[in-house]
């Protein structure tokens, strides 16, 4: 695995403008790890409290006892942390740009009207009935409102559930079902790309037949003034709902144990897992991150080019930001519209001095050689992020060179919905980059490499990632299943944290994240559940059998590749191949979109009937030389037939 290492040393010069010196770094680090109490005793002074607390750590990862707590006899409101907290000192200091999808339309939202805003908003939740504890979904396109409606739940102690924009009636259904949500808001459209898509639509296609028996209402935002059809005993227009609400809404006060949001995210098995963050611990650490990771300062213009729908946008786009008192980009669009150039004409327009994205991004830009960086000069950048998939040292390189003009320091960030924040991570101007190295673990982070059985490994070698012991920003639990929390990331390896991907330790022990090593899919930064999007495709009237696996793709990281066995007496041609792939678009996301459908009468298994994607894994990604040991298969003459016609040539 090892690769010729392209790296970037800090120069002198650059030393001199960092937050932290190397020594002071170290000395910080070895505190966080040492005495985590103390580090985060002090670290947590970063946001406003109403009461103090006075323990810090409680957490256990032991096998039946997983239970982690943070400043757990603190209360606070993440609400008030991020808006009210800065109208005295930043009142008139812009919380939010917001940049439409053309680049014509624009909007700046000041702290002082952010907190009108998100407590009129607030006010209104609550005269339809949400109070604290409730659950309630979020489905929305990237509008300031996505944000305002996020901080309105926080702010009445109410616990938000944000669904990506992109999924079906179906995934928005199964997510409201688990949480149980009392309530949705929506949006008429969307807008990317220079067309509309369809919101309230599929929400209403989610709530027919009272198949979502908990909500009572839909809030529905206008975006685009689009039709939509109209119940008017549950629809509520969101402009009708905030008409005649007063702009004073009292935060309410939350434990730091208390729930802030639940994120749905894909796993190897089974339905997505409602993640949930609490809202101590998450907001410490998501400020504490931001601020240092991207180095932050007081004037700065910072862009996090993700989607709300992620932990990406809860983490790096609203709360981190915003509980530091930043100015944060919200972008309607996508990278290439109208033209290739526009994230460099965004930068510019708006003097962007941090950005932060995804590699999937840039190597779409960079497939087009430096048209990217023609229409814009992009002097006012200071630091480049990256996020969400491994970035290979090309798109590493091109991105530092086009895009950051050779002056600016990439920080590769590792993490998950499931940390809450960054984990792995250089820090600008302090650490040495390694094109495609995450580097180093962030303040609190202790990070171990395990082999298969579990044994710790040490020096530079390769591994099972795991983290050894908590930090605040750290998921809880999963919603309503905390058995399901502790079997899929604390039964692996005992007594840590297994985060279900791989890496690889050098000998400066930086660390450089080699993929996941489960059956989760990371296409374009999208995770995805190979066993989600199996269980979409046997739903299908023709199909028998299907197994799904990813192979290298070089703009979107990962590809879909799928193997499906026909129902007896099923013609499988192209009308129906088509006609799969629009199944698994309408029926989970177009995200989901396979690559390649490959139809087979069998499928290689072993004489216990297990599926062997590990054969399948080799035949789609073109190294069927190297297939290992196939002769616990049950036919393994199977594997001949799907050598010889597999697709992806
Ligand atoms: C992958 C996104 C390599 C990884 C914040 C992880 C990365 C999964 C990186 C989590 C990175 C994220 N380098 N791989 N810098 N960042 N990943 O939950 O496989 O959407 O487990 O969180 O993305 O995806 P999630």
């Amino acid at each position: 695995m090892s690769q010729p290492t392209h790296i970037h040393k800090v120069s002198n010069e650059a030393k001199q403008q960092a937050r932290l010196s190397e020594e002071q770094y170290q000395r910080m680090y070895a505190e966080s790890v040492n005495d985590p109490d103390s580090f985060w005793r002090e670290q947590g002074q970063r946001i406003d409290w109403f009461t103090p607390y006075n323990r810090v750590k409680n957490t256990s990862f032991a096998p039946g006892k997983v239970d982690i707590k943070w400043f757990e006899d603190g209360t606070l409101n993440a609400c008030y942390n991020c808006v009210d907290r800065h109208l005295a000192e930043r009142g008139d200091k812009t919380a939010i740009i917001w940049e439409g999808d053309s680049p014509e339309v624009q909007d700046e939202i000041s702290y002082r009207t952010l907190h009108k805003e998100v407590s009129r908003f607030a006010n209104g939740l609550k005269k339809l009935g949400v109070a604290k504890g409730d659950r309630v979904a979020i489905y929305m396109p990237m509008v300031p409102q996505a944000a305002y409606a996020m901080l309105a739940c926080a702010r009445i102690g109410a616990v938000h559930s944000v669904i990506f924009a992109g999924f079906s009636p179906k995934a928005i259904a199964d997510r409201i079902n688990d949480c149980e949500a009392k309530l949705i808001i929506t949006a008429d459209e969307g807008r990317r790309g220079g067309k509309t898509f369809g919101l309230k639509d599929n929400v209403d296609e989610a709530l027919a037949d009272n198949r979502c028996p908990t909500i009572t209402h839909s809030v529905v935002c206008q975006v685009t003034d689009g039709e939509v059809n109209w119940q008017p005993e549950r629809d509520v227009w969101w402009h009708e709902l905030v008409a005649d609400v007063s702009h004073e809404c009292q935060p309410e006060v939350m434990n730091a144990e208390d729930p802030l949001f639940i994120l749905y995210t894909s796993g190897s098995t089974g339905k997505p897992k409602g993640v949930l963050h609490t809202t101590g611990g998450y907001l410490v650490y998501a400020s504490m991150t931001h601020e240092y990771v991207f180095d932050y300062r007081e004037d700065d213009i910072y862009w996090c080019a993700a989607d709300v729908g992620w932990i990406t946008g809860h983490s790096y786009i609203v709360y981190g930001p915003l509980a530091n008192g930043a100015t944060t980009l919200m972008f309607e669009g996508v990278p290439t519209y109208p033209g290739i150039g526009r994230i460099g004409e965004v930068v510019d327009k708006h003097q962007v001095n941090i950005l932060y994205t995804a590699p999937t991004a840039i190597r779409a830009l960079m497939s087009k050689g430096d048209a990217a960086a023609k229409t814009s000069s992009r002097d006012s950048l200071r630091v480049l992020g990256s996020v969400g998939e491994p970035i290979n040292p090309e798109a590493w390189e091109w991105y530092y060179e086009k895009i950051g003009n050779s002056r600016c320091p990439i920080m590769d960030t590792w993490w998950q919905t499931e940390t809450g924040g960054i984990m792995i991570t250089p820090l600008p101007n302090v650490n040495d980059l390694k094109a495609g190295s995450a580097t180093r673990p962030f303040f609190g982070v202790e990070p171990g490499l395990v082999d298969n059985d579990g044994k710790s490994l040490t020096g530079a070698t390769e591994g099972n990632l795991v983290i050894k012991q908590s930090w605040p920003g750290q998921a809880r639990t999963l919603w309503g299943d905390h058995e399901r929390f502790e079997q899929t990331y604390f039964s692996t390896y005992k007594n840590q944290y297994f985060t279900g991907d791989g890496a690889r330790r050098d000998d400066d022990g930086d660390y450089w994240i080699t993929g996941r090593v489960d059956d989760v899919l990371n296409v374009s930064g999208h995770r995805l559940g190979t066993a989600e999007i199996e269980s979409v495709l046997v739903a299908h009237k023709a199909i028998s059998e299907a197994a799904v696996v990813g192979f290298p793709h070089d703009v979107k990281g990962q590809g879909i590749y799928v193997y499906v066995a026909p129902m007896t007496g099923v013609t499988a041609d192209e009308a129906l191949t088509a006609e799969v792939r629009e199944w698994v678009r309408n029926e989970l996301s177009p995200i989901a979109t396979p690559d390649f459908i490959h139809w087979s009468e069998g499928l290689p298994k072993t004489r216990s009937g297990k599926i062997m994607r590990r054969i399948l894994r080799k035949i789609a990604a073109n190294e069927h030389d190297n297939l290992g040991d196939t002769s616990t298969l049950a036919d393994p003459s199977v594997v001949d037939s799907l050598i010889k016609h597999r697709l992806n040539k």
